[in-house]
């Protein structure tokens, strides 16, 4: 059964919210306060432009959006689910091959409950982090590409919403409330994860969330779509849809810095990084500094490699392992997990702990092999233009805060060294001050079709077969 998307209501939806009048109620009741945050918290100045967004129109994943120019405001955010599969069982922990549920088991509500707040909280997190990023987008292509991004994020918002809404009566209905009180940075109120707290003030920074935070995003997404919990899997579902392009937003924004790089080398004839930035690019030296720094606080969003949560979270079938279907074992009752800590004198160990302890590893573990597919295509680049310089993703021991590492200095390979090294070789690994403020000096407003800024090739192609030079939005 495939529920189309309503759009004749007030708020768009495939869950026939109509046949739930105090159910919609409660929602119209909440859309003007999310509509207020949208205006006050929201992408600065830009709400009355017209921008090429894309819209979801079916939860099909071929042909499932439609594209054209609306202004931020009059986005149609609303509630879409992936389609129920009825012969869904519970695919691991100690349910397995159980009915999956469609409502709350009343022993998980508050465990399941957090993990929609937690997972909620991010959403308009990192609208507000990138709220004024739209000054200096180097082109309307990106200036587009930021703004899909964040009404998808507010869309995001909607979906955990709507699950607390219709399945956490009055608590969840005050979890929504404080879901646009809390914000990104506030010191009495601020976002529940440190990361989503930090201002993204430059566009490398943007590009970096994009491939790096937004991929955890995806990870966690992948483990919630295998949840018991029937709805918060077919919710998540969708999402990870919409989610895929924020990730190539990411991908391709730092393959175009490198593209863009490799042609100032050649331009100029010089590899020298002081060279490359008099010429308006971004240096190798500092690309690998902002991968070092976002990977790493990418890697604690998982939480600590051995965790009694993760474990009970699996066992209760809450959060499965992304990708559940391609393990043998879907139980795990007896397995153990090779887990490489730090010895205390500056060694490392291997403590074999029960596999189910390391459920945020193993999470770990398979978004570190995604992230280094991009990697490769970006040293793609540099080896076909003839250079031997290659990116490279850091230890996952790198500069944790979090775990087995957390606050153990290492180097870039994971050497455990001393604290003293570490502060006086810092500047090598991870971005300065200085490299911050050169970057903060590239970033300027593109607004005419088609150009780009000096530090960022064009893109291949357009959204939706548009070309690059299309006014992807109207009036900037
Ligand atoms: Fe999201
Ligand atoms: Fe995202």
């Amino acid at each position: 059964m495939i529920m189309a998307i309503n759009y004749q209501e007030r708020i768009p939806n495939n869950v026939d919210l109509g046949s739930n009048r105090t159910l919609q109620r409660a929602l119209e009741h909440w859309q003007p306060e999310f509509l207020n945050w949208w205006q006050d918290m929201g992408p600065t100045d830009f709400q009355a432009r017209d921008v090429y967004l894309r819209t979801a129109t079916s939860v099909d994943a071929k042909g499932w959006a439609t594209y054209g120019h609306v202004r931020m405001p009059d986005y149609r955010w609303g509630i879409f689910l992936a389609d129920r599969n009825p012969e869904r069982r519970v695919g691991f922990g100690d349910e397995f091959g159980k009915d999956v549920w469609q409502q709350v088991p009343g022993e998980h509500r508050s465990t399941l409950r957090r993990l929609i707040v937690t997972q909620g909280d991010t959403e308009p997190a990192s609208v507000e982090q990138q709220r004024l990023l739209g000054h200096t987008a180097p082109s309307l292509y990106d200036l587009r590409n930021l703004f899909q991004v964040n009404v998808e994020e507010g869309r995001h918002l909607w979906a955990m919403v709507y699950l607390l809404h219709a399945y956490f009566g009055r608590d969840g209905r005050e979890e929504a409330e404080e879901l646009l009180q809390r914000h990104s940075g506030d010191t009495d109120k601020p976002r529940i994860l440190g990361t989503f707290n930090e201002p993204i003030s430059d566009w490398l920074s943007f590009f970096m969330f994009t491939y790096f935070t937004d991929r955890d995003g995806k990870y966690q997404l992948k483990s919630l779509a295998e949840s018991s919990f029937d709805p918060l899997a077919r919710t998540c579902q969708f999402m990870l849809t919409e989610e895929a392009h924020h990730m190539f937003v990411g991908d391709t924004g730092i393959a175009r810095v490198v593209r863009r790089t490799i042609e100032v080398m050649k331009e100029i004839g010089s590899d020298d990084p002081e060279a490359v930035r008099r010429a308006g690019a971004i240096d190798l030296p500092t690309l690998q500094k902002y991968i070092n720094f976002w990977f790493s606080s990418a890697l604690d969003l998982f939480g600590a490699d051995q965790s009694s949560n993760a474990a009970s979270y699996f066992a209760n079938g809450l959060k499965g392992r992304p990708d559940e279907a391609m393990y043998e074992d879907h139980i795990v009752r007896d397995q153990t997990y090779d887990l490489e800590v730090p010895d205390g004198q500056g060694g490392v160990r291997v403590d074999q702990i029960p596999l189910r302890n390391a459920m945020n590893e193993v999470s770990r573990a398979s978004y570190v092999k995604d992230c280094e597919i991009g990697v490769v295509r970006w040293n793609r680049l540099l080896q076909k233009a003839g250079y031997e310089q290659r990116l490279a993703l850091p230890s996952p021991r790198f500069r944790r805060t979090i775990g087995s590492w957390a606050n153990v200095p290492t180097d870039m390979m994971g050497k455990p060294i001393s604290a003293e090294e570490f502060a006086t070789r810092q500047g090598e690994w991870l971005p300065t001050d200085g490299d911050r403020g050169f970057i903060a000096s590239l970033m300027k407003g593109v607004t005419e079709p088609g150009k780009m800024a000096g530090w960022i090739a064009p893109p291949d192609r357009g959204i939706n077969a548009q070309a690059v030079d299309y006014e992807y939005v109207r009036g900037a």
